[in-house]
């Protein structure tokens, strides 16, 4: 029997996607190579915005008759049973916390003659659930997740996480350090740490945070990977003790992904975020400070109830002040379930969408102008995989996670240094060095 996992949303979702894939090829069954070709489909959804969420709609109207279907992730659970009413064909639902039961509700869907329980299984856990994929599960052989915290207590007034993800529950430390001995054994270069809130990490017994477990993977000589990466922080409070283990620790990748979401502090106390602009803006300065070369990306809602074009204007100029690397923008979608939903979705979405249109033209003109003081340096990269469109061509990534596309054949997984020679708003094109020539270890602007 073979099985197909179509995965929407965050890397946790493609995290769970492996563990699920993992739990199923354990009790026998075979990774199919597409929906046609498997008889049990999983499709691991995302409730964040409308869009996505529509879109594990419009996929499994799309699927062959005679597939069993299953609905897992966050629409699984916050919409539960209501997705019965939008598609009858559905044979199973199963909630954010009851993944690792993948094998036997598949063994009993498949056993079934007729739609029986749709099983609704949907209660959260209050205690992390381990589960750590084979190498052979997991989407990459160069970047490896590691979950280490689940849920969120942040309650940001638009956001449907908490009901999807249930409260905070943090991985104990031990088991953390053995996922990522073993992907370092395996041959990973880089492991990426997943959390809707990794900097509140905790494990009480041990009496260790964030910055603890940062520094206890970096320096431990079992972990011989070359970057430690982590998404997403929560940039609500100023954490001196992460800036100075990162300073220290030149494993740690330059690149901080730290959503602020607004410019404005009236939206962000709207939004129920906890720091206003100038504390946003403190907390990357004294980063900046400490650590030169690292760079910033950030999510942003534009069109929140209320938001004026003033208030638009301050996150325009927040823009341009912390100068990100990259940016993810999104229009105010409102949210079954959070606070916000109840005020007036009152931007119209004409104006939503020029806001959008006008945050994205000026981070592009930001980005162009980084690029272009980058032409002619050499810098180090990983490559990541082949280009999935230009025979001979590979995507590497620099330690600033930014993404540049050159001819080699230096095969995935491996370090090489480049020139580069183009660039553009949203890319850079290299030419792959033959020698070992220096290079610059980051492409911080300037
Ligand atoms: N834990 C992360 C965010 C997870 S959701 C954090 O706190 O930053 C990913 C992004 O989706 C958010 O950063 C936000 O920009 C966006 N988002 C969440 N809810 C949204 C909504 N209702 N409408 C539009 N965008 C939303
Ligand atoms: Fe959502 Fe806010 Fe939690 Fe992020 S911090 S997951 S935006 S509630
Ligand atoms: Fe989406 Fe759930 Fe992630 S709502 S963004 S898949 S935590």
């Amino acid at each position: 029997m073979k099985f197909f996992i179509k995965t929407y949303g965050c890397q946790m979702n493609v995290n769970d996607s492996e563990k699920m894939g993992d739990i199923l090829k354990k009790r026998g069954f075979s990774a199919a190579d597409d929906e046609n070709d498997a008889d049990i489909i999983i499709i691991n959804s995302c409730a964040v915005r409308e869009k996505p969420q529509e879109k594990i709609f419009s996929f499994a109207g799309r699927l062959p008759k005679g597939k069993k279907i299953i609905v897992a992730g966050c629409v699984a659970q916050s919409e539960k049973q209501k997705i019965l009413e939008r598609n009858p064909n559905i044979d199973y639902i199963v909630g954010t916390h009851q993944y690792y039961q993948i094998d036997r509700i598949a063994d009993e869907i498949l056993a079934q003659k007729s739609k029986g329980d749709r099983g609704v299984k949907a209660q959260f856990s209050k205690v992390w659930q381990e589960a750590v994929p084979d190498i052979a599960s997991r989407i990459s052989r160069v970047s490896g997740y590691i979950s280490i915290m689940e849920g969120c207590d942040n309650f940001c007034s638009y956001c449907i996480v908490p009901f999807t993800r249930g409260r905070e529950k943090h991985r104990p430390f031990e088991n953390i350090m053995a996922e990522a001995e073993y992907l370092a054994t395996a041959g990973y270069k880089e492991i990426i740490l997943l959390g809707q809130n990794v900097n509140s990490w905790e494990d009480k017994e041990k009496n260790m945070e964030f910055p603890d477990l940062l520094e206890r993977l970096s320096a431990a000589p079992a972990v011989d990977v070359k970057w430690i990466r982590f998404i997403t922080s929560y940039p609500g409070y100023y954490d001196e003790q992460l800036i100075e283990v990162m300073a220290r620790h030149e494993k740690i990748a330059r690149n901080i992904h730290f959503p602020v979401q607004s410019g404005s502090t009236r939206v962000l106390k709207k939004m129920n975020r906890s720091y206003t602009r100038a504390q946003y803006l403190d907390i990357v300065r004294r980063f900046k400070k400490k650590i030169p070369d690292i760079t910033f990306s950030s999510d942003f809602i534009v069109g929140f109830p209320g938001e004026t074009e003033n208030d638009f204007e301050l996150t325009l100029s927040l823009l341009e002040k912390v100068e990100y690397e990259n940016i993810f923008s999104f229009l105010y979608s409102p949210r079954r379930f959070t606070s916000a939903f109840k005020l007036k979705d009152d931007i119209t979405p004409e104006i939503k969408k020029q806001r959008l249109y006008r945050l994205q033209e000026l981070q592009k003109n930001i980005q162009f102008k980084n690029n272009k003081t980058l032409l002619g340096k050499t810098i180090e990269v990983l490559v990541t995989g082949p280009h999935p469109k230009a025979a001979g061509e590979v995507i590497g990534r620099t330690v600033n996670y930014r993404v540049v596309n050159f001819k080699s054949d230096t095969p995935v997984g491996e370090f090489t240094r480049v020139l580069i020679e183009r660039v553009g708003p949203y890319s850079l094109r290299a030419k792959e060095h033959a020698a070992r020539a220096p290079y610059c270890r980051t492409l911080a602007p300037g």
